[in-house]
């Protein structure tokens, strides 16, 4: 059969995204696989173990990343695809997922066919994408293109309290594999979109162009702890009240910035959390994202400086924590026609869009060209169990994937 003929299973697909489902189950159909947890560590054993099944050699980097490798009948760069399949604690099946096993099912048709590509396929699995349990997100993506020193990344503390290096070799995927192994000629990922644009407009392809910048910082507040009884107003030095007086800031700021400008308190903690008793003690959490980086940064500055009013007036002590800073990424303009040129061919509808979440490919657009497909997102719900995806848009997002890697390692 000829390359620009073959197209995926899609049942065989649905049933591999339904299998790592189970693994990490919670209520309404989520899933639970926190970076480096044990159900994590059960997901990764049965990507490994598919992935050998498909003939892949396996190889596991000192961050934690997997790779797949798929031989090409030439010794050159690697076309690389792939994703994460750790999830937010609240998380979905298909965020992540569906971009490393629609890779597998890739290969499994490959296999069937029995063709061999030109440049070898590898398909990544990369560490703790999501930045839920460690920061920042795209952790392993971002170790593995030389942003983060391993050592650095290895020292990084969850929000329960352990390093990640610790954790990494608790699971066992403290690999042996050099960063950077398999330097790929070009990436290009597949993913759920996660946000309404495809839904509502009925496309079922999204050529990804450029990612909006990610800003993540903790605030933690200082005031006095006292009685809810007994203490003026004009007394007191409340965290509570500056978590929730932050937390409405953040979303007047988005709407004065205007345009595509997120704001989002995402956790807050108080302590002791009573009812009778001021907090002493708040922390919380702020992600700012814009398409524009001097718009980011102004956001940034703006919060910034509300924040030293508002220390000023209440009279506590606010420290900040930078969690992550991502500048927006363009994608290869060369990579997003093709995706669109695929798409057209398979007689899918399609269109130019931007990436409102981090993800994998934002990183290796730093040491390779880089691209990404997107599928609709059923109502644009995601990091939410009831994330879903049509299977129909599933098996066309994977038979895009398909024909754009064998066009690239053509
Ligand atoms: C990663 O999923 C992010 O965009 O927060
Ligand atoms: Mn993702
Ligand atoms: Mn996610």
């Amino acid at each position: 059969m000829k390359p620009e003929a073959l197209r995926i299973d899609g049942e065989r697909l649905m049933a591999r995204l339904a299998q790592l489902a189970e693994i990490g189950p919670i209520e309404d159909g989520g899933n639970c696989r926190l970076a480096l947890s044990d159900e994590d560590k059960a997901g990764r054993d049965r990507v490994c173990g598919w992935m050998r099944e498909l003939g892949l050699e396996v190889a596991v980097d000192a961050i934690g990343n997997i790779f797949g490798c798929r031989r090409g009948s030439e010794d050159l760069p690697p076309v690389m695809t792939g994703s994460h399949i750790d999830t937010v604690r609240t998380g979905g099946r298909y965020d992540g997922n569906l971009g490393v096993l629609a890779g597998l099912e890739g290969v499994r048709t490959l296999n069937d066919a029995g063709l061999a590509t030109r440049r070898p396929l590898v398909i990544a699995v990369f560490s703790n994408e999501e930045g839920a349990r460690f920061a920042p997100d795209m952790l392993g993506s971002l170790v593995y293109a030389g942003g983060l020193p391993l050592g650095d990344a290895l020292d990084t503390v969850s929000i329960d309290g352990q390093r990640l290096g610790d954790e990494l070799t608790r699971i066992g995927y403290a690999g042996a594999a050099p960063i950077g192994l398999h330097r790929p000629h070009a990436y290009v990922e597949l993913h759920i979109e996660q946000g309404p644009v495809l839904d509502v407009e009925q496309v079922t392809i999204g050529a990804v162009e450029n990612l909006q910048g990610i800003s993540w910082q903790e605030i933690a507040i200082a005031g006095q702890s006292n009685h809810a009884g007994t203490t003026p107003m004009r007394l007191r030095h409340d965290a509570g009240y500056c978590a929730a007086a932050i937390g409405t800031f953040l979303r007047r700021l988005a709407g004065e910035i205007g345009g595509g400008q997120v704001c989002t308190m995402g956790a807050v903690t108080l302590h002791p959390n009573l009812i009778n008793v001021i907090a002493a003690r708040a922390k919380l959490t702020a992600d700012l994202r814009n398409t524009d980086e001097a718009v980011l940064r102004g956001a940034e500055q703006r919060l910034a400086a509300f924040l030293a009013d508002l220390a000023l007036s209440e009279g506590v002590h606010i420290e900040t924590r930078r969690l992550a800073r991502f500048e927006p990424v363009q994608f290869d303009e060369a990579l997003a026609r093709r995706i669109e040129q695929v798409a057209a061919r398979l007689g899918h509808s399609h269109r130019r869009m931007t990436s409102g979440a981090g993800h994998d490919a934002q990183m290796l657009a730093r040491i390779c060209p880089a691209g990404m497909i997107f599928v609709p997102s059923v109502r644009g719900i995601s990091h939410n169990p009831a994330e879903h995806t049509e299977p129909a848009h599933l098996e066309a997002g994977a038979n895009v994937l398909l024909q754009v890697l064998l066009e690239l390692a053509a």
